[in-house]
């Protein structure tokens, strides 16, 4: 099968968070099942795109309203990713270093999918499946089932995998015309609570959804902004499927963005070493434990609680624990993360920004991993702190509870259900007493280097759900 993954984002060509690590993982665990997975994301003017070689292979020009905006479909040329890579550059709307947040991201990422659905239309591409992500791409099932210009796609099966339902993507009726034409009757696809919402379009009009994690499959029938009663409707043609990991970039015996590589057997020394540098590097203490923040400082992910929470380890644990936070995002979060240091020399630090080599080694050398979200759709994070003997303490929540068991339950993880301040303490006082007792400490983190969540057996999985719309 052929299969067209569209999304915003891909690692390694463009990443804001766990979305660009499936996309660019996914494919490539597909096509090892002898299948032609291809991703297609917009053409950023990130690191990436500047230095890695490309060729063109197709240009043409979109029309968005009154706009008629040249575009470019250029090849990554390696071949070194596991899968086939284009990006669609319109340098107008894309030649950018950041990925969203921009006034224009309507038009950006409407002309993008435009753009996508012209150039297989004109080249006569006929994939098997096209696999839409998020509200970024949620306008392509409906364009290829109602546009009069792509009728010709109107029976290649479409998915859409959500990786987070809170942002949707909507705008006013008033840009309704940067659609390729459409019969009038069929407008009440796009609309949810009086506007285009990107992603409730492509839950009624997509042929399968799937979300990152069964757990949130159900929470999302409860909480899901305002998509809910919808989400409840479609829950026939729905399915949830954990994420897995890659395994060859997230593997402590061989990343090289670690100081020393080690496995279940030399876990102990291996991470001992990487925990020196890391202390080094932001002075903290090597003989107490650290614990990790490592994620976009956004409320979903507990992150307004990250302050009050190191400020409390800090003065209630006094001299028992070593807190690194490493992230971006809301602008007070991180101002007040920066202040905490002026107060806590000893003991605390945090880095401001994305760095995804630091994360290797904040993986590496930490003993606990905090992740506090009140919504976490799968989360990569627990996994990674997993399999790099890092023990996860979570909110039990979405993918999170699917993924950590309790230690009390004969697990490798520490979980509470709130997000708040005190249940993250309580947990942090679980886990200074497991840190107390080595052997347990060592046998627990020992359990979780060895969970397997790796993408072959999960690639298979979607390639079933492909085989099924084909049927
Ligand atoms: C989003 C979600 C996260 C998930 C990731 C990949 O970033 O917030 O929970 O792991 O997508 O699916």
């Amino acid at each position: 099968m052929e299969i067209y993954h569209v999304s915003a984002e891909c690692f390694p060509a463009a990443k804001v968070g766990g979305l660009a690590d499936v996309v660019g993982a996914l494919p490539k665990y597909i096509n090892r099942l002898r299948h032609s997975a291809k991703v297609v994301i917009p053409g950023y003017d990130t690191k990436f795109s500047r230095e890695q070689q490309f060729e063109d292979v197709f240009s043409g020009e979109v029309k968005l309203g009154v706009f008629h905006l040249h575009y470019t479909v250029v090849k990554e040329k390696t071949d070194l990713l596991g899968f086939e890579l284009y990006q669609i550059k319109i340098p107008q709307l894309f030649d950018r270093p950041e990925i969203y947040g921009f006034e224009d991201d309507t038009e950006r990422f409407t002309a993008f999918q435009i753009a996508f659905l012209d150039w297989i239309t004109e080249t006569g591409q006929r994939p098997d499946i096209v696999h839409c992500h998020d509200h970024h791409t949620g306008l392509i099932p409906f364009m290829m089932q109602h546009c009069f210009k792509y009728g010709q796609l109107n029976r290649i099966p479409t998915v859409l995998t959500i990786h987070n339902a809170q942002y949707q993507g909507w705008f006013s009726f008033d840009k309704m015309h940067y659609l390729p034409e459409f019969a009038p009757v069929n407008a009440g696809y796009l609309e949810w609570n009086g506007a285009i919402n990107p992603l409730a379009c492509a839950i009624k009009c997509v042929w399968k959804l799937t979300t990152v994690s069964p757990t949130y499959l159900e929470e999302m029938m409860h909480h899901a902004n305002g998509l809910e009663n919808l989400l409840r409707y479609e829950r026939i043609k729905s399915v949830g499927i954990l994420n897995g990991i890659d395994t060859e970039v997230w593997n402590s015996k061989t990343d090289a963005m670690l100081v020393a590589n080690y496995d279940v057997k030399t876990m102990k020394s291996g991470k001992s070493k990487n925990k020196k540098v890391l202390c080094e590097q932001f002075a903290l203490d090597e003989d107490l434990p650290i614990f990790a923040f490592i994620g976009r400082l956004v409320y979903e992910k507990g992150a307004e609680l990250l302050p009050e929470i190191a400020r409390r380890i800090l003065t209630e644990y006094k001299g028992r624990a070593n807190v690194l936070i490493l992230g971006s995002g809301d602008p007070s979060v991180e101002d007040h993360l920066r202040a905490i240091s002026h107060f806590h020399r000893e003991h605390y630090n945090c880095y401001i920004g994305y760095n995804e080599q630091l994360a290797h080694l904040v993986y590496g050398g930490s003993d606990f991993l905090l992740m506090p979200s009140r919504v976490e759709p799968c989360g990569l994070n627990q996994m990674y702190s997993l399999r790099y003997g890092t023990v996860p303490i979570v909110r039990r929540t979405g993918g999170l509870r699917d993924t950590v068991i309790d230690m009390g339950d004969g697990g490798f993880g520490i979980c509470h259900d709130q997000t708040s301040a005190d249940d993250v303490l309580w947990s942090v006082g679980r886990a200074l007493e497991l840190f107390a007792d080595q052997k347990k400490f060592d046998a627990i983190r020992k359990t979780g280097m060895q969970i397997d969540h790796s993408w072959d057996s999960v690639a298979q999985h979607y390639i079933e759900q492909y085989l099924n719309l084909k049927r």
